[in-house]
């Protein structure tokens, strides 16, 4: 009998270890023979730790399993796909993952991540065999032609980033994977890296081979050890194996590949920042341009993507550009990996063609709150995306339709919020990550950020009046001492708006650029918890 026990870092949190331990006592004590794969995850975390079982019909998902859950399991026949009350039938057929479109995870929780066997089994490098036997500029045309663009957040096309790099001239160029996922509620960087690692290094050796790169790094975040163990593992198993090396593919084309964890800082996310901290400076932002595509890391010109978009080369180089681009809506084409997570009772990883919408995700997947309570507020995109209001929750989700509403689909997070969240201190945190992530290099978001913290306090504590210390003195009394506690309010949300006018105009980044997307859209989505009345009809 095989049983499949995920050894992705969200189910090893919840016990995935002690559970596969237990499997291996309790059937060493019933004399029965069974091999454990540590698989993926399938990405249903709210199942985790979820134990599957090979069986004739497909495999069988349990769960959450815990420990002490395993004898009345092997009791109830488990190991033939028998009935209990942690199962839920096929996976496969289970309505979160069978209603899913699963192009770039379609191996996630499937293969044993480790095993260049099972990847082979899978369609695995595929792309990379057909990429080998391609030029470089065919490559290129083919990822342009898929309408693939940047999966970390900025949407930029992918081909024409690759197009930039390969027609400048230099002795040594590069490929850089953004592995800093910073984004609150985020994961889809990590799980691939943990439960699908090949798939990212053939997709970074395709992107060598495109624009004539002979190294790689990969930055991975330090809050990722599992992660940075399995990359560097796979690494060195495809190189062993001539996926990577100085004759990829016996094509006779070099490229090599390394881990860089990362400085433990938000804004070493941001690319320029990532370029210092790889060459072993303080990760602060570059001013672009020059734009790294011409002069990246150490001077040279550098590819820089996520980890989702490399990791979706390979399939894109494997079906054909057509395959690709059919899939989404507008010119946002293919499938995003959604992150759901926060107040929800299904959180998980779901792969969607753009074009659903926020409603499907939060009640279709994710079956409303786990605190059973209305949904209030989802953030989608990160700390620094915009809350999304009930009004919009059935816009598709596309990145051109969400910038016409003021809003991001960024790296695909989604954290939701019950109606217990108080938006004021939720737009008050949000400046508050600013100034204690900010590089400091600009001063729209180095001093803007902890002004707007202070502002938001006064906002919600009525302080106009008080004797605020220092400069909060200073801007109360600007208002005039005589102004009503009212109208010192709207004053000061006044001065807030200023302010996030100037941070989205003046900042050097998108740190400081960006953090008045969740404070603007609490403010205008939300105003009674700033204590201050709906705005009139617009
Ligand atoms: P950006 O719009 O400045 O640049 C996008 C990319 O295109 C960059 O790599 C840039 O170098 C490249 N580019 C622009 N013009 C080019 C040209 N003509 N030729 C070649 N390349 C060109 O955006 P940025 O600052 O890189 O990213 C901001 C985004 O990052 C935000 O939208 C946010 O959603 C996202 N983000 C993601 C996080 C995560 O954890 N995944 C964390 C924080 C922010
Ligand atoms: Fe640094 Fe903030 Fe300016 Fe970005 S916006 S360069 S993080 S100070």
């Amino acid at each position: 009998v095989t049983f499949y026990v995920p050894c992705d870092s969200a189910a090893l949190a919840v016990g995935a270890d002690e559970v596969a331990a237990a499997i291996a006592a309790e059937a060493r004590q019933r004399g029965l023979a069974v091999s454990i794969v540590r698989n993926g995850s399938r990405g249903l975390f709210w199942l985790e730790p979820l134990v599957e079982v090979a069986t004739p019909a497909g495999r069988v998902a349990y769960g959450p399993v815990a420990p002490e859950d395993v004898p009345a399991l092997f009791d109830a026949g488990w190991q033939d796909g028998g009935a209990h009350a942690l199962r839920h039938g096929v996976t496969e057929q289970i309505p979160f993952l069978a209603l899913q479109e699963r192009l770039t995870f379609r191996r996630m929780g499937v293969t044993d991540p480790l095993s260049l066997a099972d990847y082979e089994a899978h369609d695995g490098w595929a792309g990379l065999r057909r990429a080998s036997g391609m030029t470089p500029e065919a490559i290129v045309n083919e990822v342009t032609h898929s309408g693939l663009r940047g999966r970390g957040g900025a949407a930029f096309p992918a081909g024409i980033k690759w197009k930039t790099v390969a027609g400048a001239t230099a002795a040594q160029k590069y490929v850089v994977c953004n592995a800093d996922e910073g984004d609150s509620g985020t994961f889809s960087d990590r799980m691939t890296m943990e439960g699908d690692p090949y798939m990212l290094i053939e997709g970074m050796a395709i992107a060598g081979l495109a624009v004539g790169a002979t190294m790689g790094y990969v930055y991975i975040r330090s809050e990722y050890p599992h992660a940075v163990a399995t990359m560097r593992e796979a690494i060195r198993r495809a190189t062993a194996a001539g996926f990577l090396g100085d004759n990829v593919c016996g094509h006779g084309r070099a490229f090599r590949l390394e881990v860089r964890k990362a400085a433990g800082a938000y804004v070493c996310g941001e690319e320029t920042a990532m370029l210092e901290s790889i060459e072993g400076k303080r990760g602060v932002v570059r001013a672009k341009p020059p734009l790294p595509a011409l002069e990246g890391l150490f001077g040279q010109p550098t590819v820089i993507n996520n980890v989702i978009t490399l990791a979706t080369v390979p399939v894109v180089l494997a079906r054909g550009a057509d395959f690709y681009r059919h899939f989404g809506v507008g010119r946002s084409h293919g499938t995003l990996p959604f992150q759901l997570a926060g107040n929800v009772k299904q959180g998980g990883l779901v792969e969607k063609a753009f074009g659903l919408t926020l409603r499907e995700l939060l009640y279709g997947f994710g079956a409303g709150t786990r605190s059973g309570r209305p949904v209030k507020a989802v953030q989608v995109g990160g700390p620094l995306g915009a809350y999304v209001p009930e009004s919009k929750w059935d816009e598709p989700l596309d990145y051109e339709a969400y910038a016409a509403f003021g809003a991001v689909v960024g790296h695909g997070g989604i954290v939701v919020h019950d109606d217990t969240a108080d938006m004021a201190a939720l737009a008050r945190y949000a400046m508050e990550f600013c100034a204690l992530e900010s590089c400091g290099k600009c001063t729209p978001c180095r001093i803007g950020s902890t002004r707007g913290v202070e502002v938001i306090d006064r906002i919600t504590q009525g302080q106009n009046k008080a004797a605020a210390p220092g400069r909060s003195q200073a801007a109360a009394s600007s208002l005039g001492g005589e102004a009503s506690a009212a109208g010192g309010k709207m004053a000061q949300v006044h001065l807030l708006r200023d302010l996030c006018d100037t941070m989205l105009g003046g900042s050097l980044c998108a740190m400081g650029g960006m953090t008045p997307y969740p404070v603007l859209s609490a403010l205008d989505h939300y105003p009674e918890d700033f204590g201050i009345a709906p705005p009139s009809e617009k």
